[in-house]
């Protein structure tokens, strides 16, 4: 268990009603809690990324369709919302399918007796996320004891798919803070995740706070260290998996399974049920986020007096451009772990049934 047991990135108080978030963008610098008041409060914290993550980014829609349906309950307005809170972000499925979830449970449901039974929805959701992250990290742990090292293990993982992407535990780190709890010495090479730094902002600050030895490292240092011997196993999450096992996750892990690949490490990704999306082909039908330049031309930091400043990186002038995920071919995945187990990344695999 995580040593800050008691944080999680989403927080409902039912005694105000009122849903609290970590604002994730003044990570690691500051922890701030928001509240989220309204459905703009919500559509920003998800498309500004104070909340980001793809189970999070579902769980907190599908508290923001329950907060609307409490102002109006009609069906239009379940359908207006619903249609607002999935446009905040694209390439996410777990969006779409925390607000399917909570449409299916209320749309049939008479206006009176929807807001309640949303909330109950997104509750329960929440619940689910943390115990399927739990044995994510069950399943992960297997894996890892199974690697055969001599000493510490050292994981790559990219991007964060800590309790920060989740409730709690987080999915490609739940099996780390398992084998810390179990025991097992445990290095974890964080890789930085330009543009928006979400390995070294969020993942390190993360593994600190829980005493989990971590390295930070350049985002193209990580082929290197592989090929040195230095990675015994890479594991990320992802952000959608599609129907033959290809996994879309944040930019740059496409070059980490190459690399994982040509060395010999084990490529592992850890995510849910919940982000493999049985509609999507492949790949190639996954949609992906391209965002603002601006945050590849320029980064945010603090200076020797502690004071933030975002400072721009090039010249004047200078044209960039921000696909902010990549896929990863299944070929390239030597297991995909879930809370229904480990599978392989391929069509035949994922067409098991669902409680299989
Ligand atoms: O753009 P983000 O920060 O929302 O992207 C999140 C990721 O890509 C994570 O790495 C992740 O693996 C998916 S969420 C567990």
């Amino acid at each position: 268990m995580p040593a800050d047991n008691d944080l999680c990135s989403l927080r409902w108080d039912p005694a105000s009603a009122t849903v609290t978030i970590i604002d994730q963008t003044l990570l690691p610098h500051t922890l701030r809690w928001c509240h989220l008041d309204s459905l703009e409060d919500f559509c920003h914290a998800i498309s500004s990324m104070q909340v980001r993550g793809a189970p999070l980014i579902g769980i907190t829609a599908a508290f923001g369709l329950a907060h609307a349906l409490a102002q109006d309950p009609s069906l239009e307005n379940l359908e207006r919302v619903r249609a607002t809170l999935l446009a905040t972000r694209p390439t996410a499925v777990n969006l779409q399918w925390a607000l399917q979830q909570v449409v299916a449970e209320v749309a049939s449901l008479q206006p009176g007796e929807r807001a309640a039974q949303a909330l109950a929805c997104a509750q329960r959701l929440r619940l689910e996320d943390v115990a399927s992250c739990a044995l994510i990290g069950d399943y992960g742990l297997q894996l890892l004891t199974d690697i055969p090292v001599t000493g510490t293990l050292n994981i790559m993982t990219h991007c964060n798919a800590g309790w920060l992407a989740t409730i709690q535990w987080g999915t490609a780190l739940a099996p780390i803070y398992k084998a810390q709890a179990a025991g097992l010495a445990v290095h974890v090479w964080v890789s930085e995740t330009r543009p928006r730094n979400q390995g070294m902002n969020l993942t390190a600050w993360e593994l600190q706070r829980a005493g989990v030895p971590c390295t930070v490292v350049a985002d193209n240092s990580c082929g290197e260290l592989m090929r040195r011997g230095e990675v015994d196993c890479v594991l990320v999450g992802s952000d959608r998996t599609a129907a033959n096992g290809d996994v879309c996750n944040k930019v740059g892990t496409y070059l980490k399974a190459l690399a994982a690949h040509d060395n010999g490490v084990p490529f592992y990704v850890a995510l849910p049920w919940s982000t493999i999306d049985l509609d999507c082909p492949s790949g190639l039908d996954i949609p992906i986020e391209e965002r603002d330049a601006a945050e590849v031309l320029s980064v945010y930091g603090l200076d020797a007096k502690g004071e933030g400043h975002q400072v721009n990186l090039a010249a004047a002038g200078t044209h960039a451009r921000n696909p902010a995920f990549d896929i990863t071919p299944a070929r390239l995945v030597s297991g995909l772990i879930t809370e229904r187990g480990v599978f392989a990344a391929s069509g035949a695999a994922l067409a098991r049934p669902p409680d299989a």
